[in-house]
């Protein structure tokens, strides 16, 4: 089994093949940290291996080690991952070990999305408990072991066995120390329409922070910070991963304390969140993923891809080729009729996508942003034959319907508002500020759950519905749970995402067969939280190939392919006015969840050509795309950010797919030389290129090329060899890399 407990020392030691994370109780009944990282043997004491972090106390009440889970007041002058307030307003804690089981597999977290098991063989977890003997606070800190996947995940649940009530004011889901501070941080941060850009700093003595307070995980960071070693590559070299399975405000921290230890904190951001603990009750944190490689930044990406692919995500969905989806949103945004929509499908489905998605003005009244959100039902102004029929007409083209929906918001002007407005969030006494001229509703009060499921479950059960795209357009302000007491106001932002959690559980459960796509405003909830339930996201409003090339590079980090919705829009885009070749458009989406957002009657003979082949090249390849080992092979984040490649190689090596991107031509180039990756040194390939009309390229690379030559060699792009075909801004071309005999 995975976890090894050696009574003498009292060490639990989890590993894998690929590596190892020990814990000890010290003499004290203090749990501390000793290792996380490379595989290390079994049977073997590592008591040696703890590290005291700066202390200006020699008396202290309690160890400065690395502690599992650090309280505070306790001389360990770091940032804590549990405080709390006592009845009697104090909020010292001393947790000591009491006891631990092991448990085969991997329990659920009530109410939480969080990664699984199929078989309780997959993985092995120890829930070892800790209590705080003066106030009978008791923890819970759950720690899993995947066999397959270099990954721990970990949840704690705090439970008051006092007789006064408590607040929980942090509640980390993991503090992590390392005995250095060796290391560079990477994060995911952006805005709305450049989500997921990669920051790399040094760490500095003191804390560097990534949080969000706005009620979803948010556009401007992303729950997941990467540390590396510096030097480390996408392949080589030691690096860490911390991803959080939370959909809501988020706190993503590293701190260096004076000796040079760091301290990782990953959980609900703190600042925003109090949570009355009656004497009896739990609290249950989310779940943190922490992935280790000494493979790189790619290996650390690897694990999160299969894990989060295969053991996150869940449902009918889960191994099926995502479709090409056609989405209406630029193609039409609010304008549309009954025959508009038709011709809109049947356009989609002569080009040959697969799921026809209606956008945004279907119900209600809503000819623009300002009206009809919380008013489900068909807009009979636009579409008079109802949804039932307009899907029909729709199917009858051969093309699945899907639909989009805002569940979680109102607008002011709409009959839900009128009446209930007590539904929208707001403080009382305070205006309510509109963004996007719409509320929030409150999704901690069970009574707007209820609603919803009824609602939203009455538009998706009426018609034969495929697809359903879930939006989330604004941030929450003016924060207050409409149904909570003043003392528990603190816990309105993590009861509105359960309440979140709560009808996606039920919506998904009532319609197994939907796929569904997680939005907000583009990849304003993006996480690990939302995959639990919608195994795709829209990744970004940004549909601009060359912008997307920095977007789907961040976001690849953690997420897989098959996550990221990627469509070709129109030209000039409709974001940044940039006109860019349609085939470009498609070799950027082609690394994703394929598909369209734009008119099919407003693309010419040329580019209707151009699409049809599009979607039969990526169709025949989807599995490799969607499925396979992606890798970063140039990034847009290196250099002068000019050029970008990326390589997918199918589940069994027979196939790999490349992508060259470049932004911008330059005068005398010079070719640009790329190397592959993940090849067998001894196979031979097929090379092939995208579009088929670079005969000069195909040649200048050679129809067949050894593994061991693509991979210490490369591809190039020559300029000459291309004669006038790489001329010119934004370009890219696909090279299909085809294994024709085997190593020996
Ligand atoms: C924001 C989304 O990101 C867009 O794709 C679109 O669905 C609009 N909302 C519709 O209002």
């Amino acid at each position: 089994m995975p976890i090894e407990w050696l009574e003498e020392g009292r060490q639990l030691h989890l590993y894998n093949d690929a590596m190892s994370y020990v814990m000890r109780v010290l003499a004290s009944g203090r749990l501390v940290h000793l290792h996380f990282g490379t595989r290390l043997s079994t049977g073997t004491d590592y008591s040696h291996l703890t590290r005291r972090a700066f202390t200006a106390l020699y008396n202290q009440v309690l160890d400065p080690e690395m502690l599992e889970l650090p309280t505070a007041g306790s001389g360990d002058a770091r940032v804590a991952a549990l405080t709390v307030e006592h009845a009697d307003g104090s909020g010292v804690v001393d947790l000591v070990y009491r006891g631990h089981r092991l448990l085969p597999g991997k329990p659920d977290l009530p109410g939480l999305p969080s990664t699984y098991v199929e078989d309780a063989d997959e993985a092995e977890s120890v829930e070892i408990t800790l209590v705080d003997g003066h106030s009978g606070l008791e923890v819970a800190l759950l720690t899993s072991v995947y066999r397959e996947h270099p990954a721990i995940t970990r949840s704690v649940r705090i439970t008051n066995g006092g007789i006064e009530p408590l607040a929980l004011t942090t509640v980390m889901s993991i503090a992590l120390d390392l005995p250095d501070d060796d290391w560079s941080l990477i994060s995911l941060t952006g805005a709305w329409g450049r989500e997921n850009h990669i920051t790399d700093a040094p760490l500095i003595r003191g804390r560097r922070s990534l949080a969000s307070t706005q009620g979803s995980s948010g556009h401007r960071q992303n729950p997941f910070i990467l540390l590396h070693r510096p030097g480390t590559t996408e392949a080589g070299g030691e690096a860490i991963g911390a991803s959080l399975v939370y959909s809501g405000n988020f706190l993503a921290q590293a701190e260096v304390d004076p000796a040079g230890l760091t301290r990782i904190r990953l959980g609900i951001e703190p600042e925003t969140f109090r949570w009355q603990l009656e004497p009896g009750a739990s609290f249950q944190s989310p779940e943190a993923v922490l992935a280790w490689s000494d493979a790189g930044r790619g290996g650390v990406s690897d694990t999160y891809h299969r894990l989060y692919r295969e053991r996150l995500v869940r449902g009918s969905w889960r191994d099926r080729a995502r479709p090409v989806v056609l989405n209406s949103w630029e193609g039409a945004y609010f304008d549309f009729d009954e025959d508009r929509v038709a011709e809109m499908a049947s356009g989609a489905a002569d080009l040959g996508a697969e799921t026809f998605v209606l956008d945004d003005g279907w119900f209600g009244a809503r000819d623009d942003d300002a009206s009809s959100l919380g008013d489900w039902t068909v807009d009979t102004r636009k579409l008079p034959s109802g949804l039932p029929a307009l899907v029909e007409r729709v199917r009858s083209n051969g093309i699945d319907f899907g639909i989009w929906i805002e569940p979680e918001m109102v607008s002011p002007r709409s009959r839900l508002f009128e009446e209930h407005p007590e539904w929208a969030v707001g403080a009382p006494g305070r205006p309510r500020s509109e963004l996007r001229n719409q509320y929030v509703l409150d999704m901690s009060n069970p009574a707007v759950v209820d609603h919803l499921e009824r609602v939203i479950g009455a538009v998706l059960g009426s018609a034969d519905i495929s697809y359903v795209k879930w939006d989330m357009n604004r941030v929450i302000t003016e924060p207050y749970g409409t149904t909570l007491p003043a003392h528990r106001q603190g816990e309105f932002f993590h009861r509105y995402i359960l309440g979140v959690y709560e009808l996606y559980r039920r919506l998904t459960a009532a319609f197994p067969g939907i796929l569904f796509e997680s939005c907000a405003g583009g990849g304003g909830r993006f996480d690990p939280g939302m995959l639990a339930f919608a195994p795709q996201a829209w990744t970004s409003d940004d549909t601009d190939a060359m912008d997307r090339l920095r977007i789907q590079t961040g976001t690849s980090l953690v997420y897989p392919l098959s996550s990221m919705v990627a469509h070709v829009s129109a030209a000039p885009n409709h974001q940044v006015g940039r006109v860019t070749p349609i085939d470009t458009r498609a070799a950027v989406a082609f690394f994703g969840s394929f598909g369209y957002e734009l008119d099919p009657a407003a693309l010419d003979a040329d580019e209707r050509t151009r699409v049809r082949e599009q979607i039969e090249w990526y169709v025949a390849r989807r599995e490799t795309l969607q499925r396979g080992r992606f890798l970063r092979l140039v990034s847009p984040f290196d250099g002068d950010g000019n050029e970008t490649a990326w390589m997918c190689i199918a589940a069994d090596g027979s196939e790999a797919i490349v992508g060259w991107y470049r932004v911008l031509s330059r005068p005398l180039p010079g070719p640009s030389l790329f190397r592959l990756r993940g090849l067998e040194p001894g196979a031979r390939y097929a090379v092939s290129v995208w579009p088929e009309a670079d005969d000069a390229l195909v040649r200048a690379n050679s129809l067949e090329r050894g593994g061991d030559d693509l991979m210490a060699v490369g591809l190039f792009i020559d300029d000459h060899a291309w004669e006038s075909q790489a001329r010119g801004d934004f370009q890219a071309r696909i090279f299909e890399i085809t294994k024709v005999a085997h190593a020996g």
